[in-house]
């Protein structure tokens, strides 16, 4: 049982299912101290992040919807994956029309997810183990309930209150912006028949985009920020962020003022906070995206939003060429910036910054059912999308957290969860996570409704699929991901390291170097169904290298390394680490 008090003497955690504390193996490579912030400067080079829902994870108080409290009893599980950092949901006080990202109080808590001393007992907890805490900073709009809005539609025009939101008597401006959620709102405008004006929001009609023209708007944001950063958080990811602000012409997206804001966050974050991060999420084309860094002076990281859907196709065509061609074209960013890759996450895998080409490939691979798809994405989850085999999950699992960045793993996407997509927009990939064979999936002790039914299909429903009968099986996906993720953790060129591609003939085979100071780490990965043999031709200063294995995680066969000739079983891939 973990003890943990508030700083009111709240009573000890009771932890929900019999799960038997497994020890702290993957707890010995910190980057953090205890008491919070990380003594690195650039410790997010070496994170490897777990993003969870506090809403599905585990709910300690038997009303069906996860909470603090029961995702704190939880975390021990979460660092014993290996992970270092950890990446929240929204869960600040909500509608919950948008799952938390639209917010109706910026510095309160959901009540249904618990109170401040419970969010502050996990920070504590989490800094305890080693785990940095990434949270979200959703800036771009916020609910119709957020007192500002409801001030702003009653407040006379032109006045520094209306002007919390961006307000227009026609609906015909910025005509050249997108509508994102293209499946549900027809346009980016929206009526009010209070304010007598129609207010702009790039999102769901529920949630007005906050007006960054006004100078309140950009002081308020950076007192929230202050807010979550004097509590201890260690990253903020910036929701949204392509879109603060508009101009006509133009399609709202990625403009100067955007980057001109940012630096002005960074600034106050770097004048008050040691070793702080940003995070962006901003789904661009690869060199825009690349803009998010600046000069090192806006956000520390960025989503590899350009590589994910590429490895995807890649597995689908058993065909490298994706992977390198994106790699390269986003290869060129600040020394300390960083990539956060990602396969899977909450949304859906958005496809929209493909070609029309790739996206009809993409959806004719991966989601046949058009109840698969959701605006320009697929909402299924990494195991269903790879269809269940584990080869093929290590493999993909092994391109995360090989290529260039700090992998992010999608809470459950560890076990192999299923996805349910009978559910309404992007719940199917939000469903409660499997800890147990019994009561929902030991998520919650209720015998009424859940937040989210748990899964419960032949295949990856809860008494298939879960922690307890993972833990059990040393060839479970669990045990072979910490595995993973603990090799990764014995060098520093998969974070900090630069990349190299080789020429291995044949495009079925992925081949690269990473080097970090005087080490380098040789991948190859057979991205073929088929076993293949190639030539790996190490660059002439690294000729007669002896090659030591970090991992051993395909599926079968050997590594034979004959000469330059290398042969891999189907989807087998080998992480080397090379020396001279
Ligand atoms: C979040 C989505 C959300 C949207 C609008 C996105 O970037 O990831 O889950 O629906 O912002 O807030």
């Amino acid at each position: 049982m973990t003890h943990l008090l508030s700083g009111r003497g709240r009573p000890a955690l009771q932890r929900l299912a019999a799960h038997p504390s497994p020890g702290r193996r993957g707890a010995r490579r910190r980057t953090a101290p205890a008491a919070g912030s990380a003594i690195d400067p650039l410790w997010y080079k070496d994170a490897v992040i777990y993003q969870v829902h506090v809403r599905t994870f585990c709910d300690s108080n038997g009303d069906g919807i996860g909470d603090f409290r029961g995702l704190t009893s939880r975390l021990d599980y979460v660092r014993r994956l290996g992970v270092n950092a950890i990446w929240l949901l929204p869960f600040y006080e909500s509608p919950l029309k948008d799952d938390g990202y639209d917010i109706a109080h910026y510095e309160r808590i959901d009540a249904r997810y618990g109170t401040m001393d419970d969010f502050r007992c996990c920070l504590a907890e989490a800094h305890r183990l080693g785990l940095q805490v990434f949270t979200e900073l959703v800036i771009n709009h916020t609910s119709d309930q957020h007192p500002w809005f409801q001030a702003s539609r009653l407040a006379p025009e032109g006045s520094p209150k209306r002007d919390y939101y961006v307000w227009s008597v026609t609906p015909d401006r910025y005509r050249d912006a997108r509508v994102i959620f293209n499946d549900v709102e027809p346009s980016n405008w929206t009526w009010d028949p209070i304010a007598k004006a129609y207010y702009w929001h790039r999102f769901f009609s529920h949630q007005p985009d906050l007006n960054f023209d006004n100078p309140k708007v950009r002081r308020a944001v950076l007192k929230v920020m202050r807010f979550w950063l004097d509590k201890g958080v260690d990253g903020l990811r910036l929701d949204a962020v392509a879109h603060l602000y508009e101009r006509e012409g133009t399609s709202c997206e990625n403009l100067p003022e955007t980057h001109a804001f940012l630096r002005e966050i960074r600034t106050e974050m770097d004048r008050r906070y040691t070793h702080r991060v940003l995070l962006a999420e901003a789904d661009q084309a690869p060199a825009v995206t690349c803009e998010y860094f600046g000069q090192g002076d806006e956000c520390h990281m960025a989503f590899q939003f350009p590589l994910m859907p590429r490895l995807f196709l890649a597995l689908k065509r058993e065909d490298a060429s994706p992977i390198v061609s994106i790699v390269r074209s986003t290869g060129e960013i600040p020394p300390t910036a960083q990539w956060a890759l990602f396969l899977r996450n909450h949304d859906e895998l958005t496809i929209s910054a493909l070609t029309d080409d790739e996206r009809r490939l993409m959806f004719a691979l991966y989601a046949p059912e058009p109840r698969m798809r959701l605006n320009l994405g697929i909402r299924r989850r990494l195991a269903p999308l790879l269809d269940n085999d584990p080869a093929r999950i290590m493999l993909a699992f092994s391109l995360l957290l090989s290529l260039p960045g700090s992998p992010v793993i999608y809470y459950g996407d560890e076990l192999a969860m299923g996805d349910n997509v009978g559910l309404n927009d992007r719940d199917g990939v939000r469903t409660p996570m499997q800890w147990t064979a019994g009561l929902n999936a030991g998520f919650s002790e209720t015998v009424g409704p859940l937040t989210q039914p748990v899964i419960d299909d032949a295949v990856f429903g809860g008494a298939e699929v879960n922690v307890d009968a993972q833990e059990s099986d040393q060839q479970s996906m669990l045990w072979r991901l910490r595995r993973l993720i603990a090799a990764r953790a014995q060098s520093q060129v998969f974070g900090r390291g630069t990349i190299e591609f080789l020429t291995v003939g044949g495009g079925e085979v992925l081949a690269f170097l990473r080097r970090y100071q005087r080490e380098t780490v040789l991948v190859v990965a057979n991205l073929s169904l088929q076993p293949r043999t190639c030539e790996v031709r190490l660059p002439t200063e690294l000729a007669g290298a002896s090659l030591r294995p970090l991992v051993a995680g395909g599926e079968a066969g050997t590594l034979t390394l004959d000469g330059d000739v290398v042969t891999l079983a189907p989807s087998e891939f080998r992480w080397l680490r090379v020396s001279q």
